[in-house]
């Protein structure tokens, strides 16, 4: 069976390990023969590929970024864009495309799915907000890079009795910055899930000097929004061509804000892009392993429309549309990980709900 790849949206550690399982299974085990689509759907739309064979795939496993390239674009708003895409398809005989994408992506997937196209998907985002599936790679990746990026801001926000912010991504959940924040033992977790009110913030930052902390680590999610302000902080007003506008500057707002209100001196730190680059850890590269080993069995099962997911610790799939129906947010329950931990006063940070303890 001739296969099509493509890889699209903002890069992931890990989309390699995809690539290689599902070329290797695919020839190893199905006598398939894949071509690879450059820069994710202009690809398509554009008619650039590439044969991927196994020499094509050889090494690729630990590399960071994607060896077709990746790009935001939107064939529904080009001219002629679906349609070009699917006679692309036609002319190159490709009888599968496996997409490898989030939620933009995977909206263009079940556009050509519609119209006739054979179309298998897998969840790709560092930002874990995919729904129908438990768990994204490159998410543990970013995890990881952020959480020792916390780790050193501590030491030097100690040495200098400073507040750091540090701003991670996670665009409208706040995934990266709850794991991140309880793993690196931030004081102050500030999530897209839920409003916060800065005066607690300072609050809480002024009750933990008066018990001799004089130092504070405070992780924000970029899409993290303060209750009494006009709403998200965004890096420019543009949108790209799923209408997404490019979130980033909170960290800054929140440090003026903060030393402004206490006197502490407060500084912050963007993560941004150092939390997609780089190899996957070892979990990624298993998980993205699992992945690309689901999504050719899946083609050879039929299960097109379909995204492969993982439920628990098994590989499943789900129809695309439930990926794409909502973004998947952080729980309730994991947030109040971060309430146990924390000074009660930031309730305004964490839930309407008081937290309960399980004998109440
Ligand atoms: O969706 C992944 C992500 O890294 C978000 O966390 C972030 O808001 C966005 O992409 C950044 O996009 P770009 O790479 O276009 O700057």
């Amino acid at each position: 069976m001739k296969i099509g790849i493509l890889t699209g949206g903002g890069d992931c550690p890990g989309l390699n390990a995809v690539i290689r399982a599902v070329v290797r299974k695919g020839i190893f085990h199905y006598g398939d023969e894949f071509v690879g689509f450059m820069e994710g759907w202009r690809g398509v739309q554009e008619n650039q590929s590439l044969p991927l064979d196994l020499e094509a795939v050889a090494g690729i496993l630990p590399r960071g970024g994607t060896i077709l390239r990746t790009s935001r674009t939107n064939p529904a708003k080009q001219d002629r864009g679906i349609e070009r895409c699917l006679e692309n398809l036609r002319d190159n005989e490709v009888e599968v495309l496996i997409a490898l994408g989030g939620d933009d992506t995977q909206s263009v997937s079940q556009r050509l799915f519609e119209l006739g196209a054979k179309v298998v998907a897998v969840p790709k985002t560092i930002d874990n907000d995919l729904m129908g599936t438990d768990l994204c790679f490159g998410f543990d990746t970013a995890v990881s890079i952020a959480t020792e990026a916390i780790d050193r801001v501590h030491t030097t926000a100690e040495a200098h009795n400073r507040v750091i912010v540090v701003e991670v991504m996670g665009r409208h959940a706040g995934w990266i910055a709850l794991y991140s924040g309880v793993a690196g033992g931030a004081d102050v977790i500030l999530l897209p899930e839920r409003p916060f009110d800065i005066g607690d913030v300072a609050e809480t930052l002024k009750r933990r000097h008066d018990r001799g902390r004089y130092f504070s680590i405070i992780v924000a999610a970029e899409g993290a929004k303060l209750a009494q302000g006009s709403g998200l902080v965004t890096e420019s007003a543009k949108l790209d061509e799923f209408g997404h506008v490019r979130l980033g500057g909170i960290g800054a707002v929140l440090a003026a804000e903060i030393e402004e209100r206490t006197g502490f001196e407060t500084r912050a730190v963007i993560l941004g892009h150092t939390q997609r680059g780089g190899s996957p850890t070892a979990f990624d590269r298993m998980l993205a392993t699992r992945y690309g080993v689901g999504a050719i069995d899946l083609v050879h099962c039929g299960g097109f429309g379909r995204m492969v997911a993982l439920k628990g610790n098994q590989i499943t799939d789900v129809p695309i549309t439930d990926a794409i129906a909502k973004t998947r947010c952080v729980p309730q329950d994991l947030i109040d990980v971060a309430l146990s931990l924390t000074d009660r006063r930031l309730q305004s940070a964490y839930g309407p709900e008081r937290l309960r303890t399980p004998h109440e």
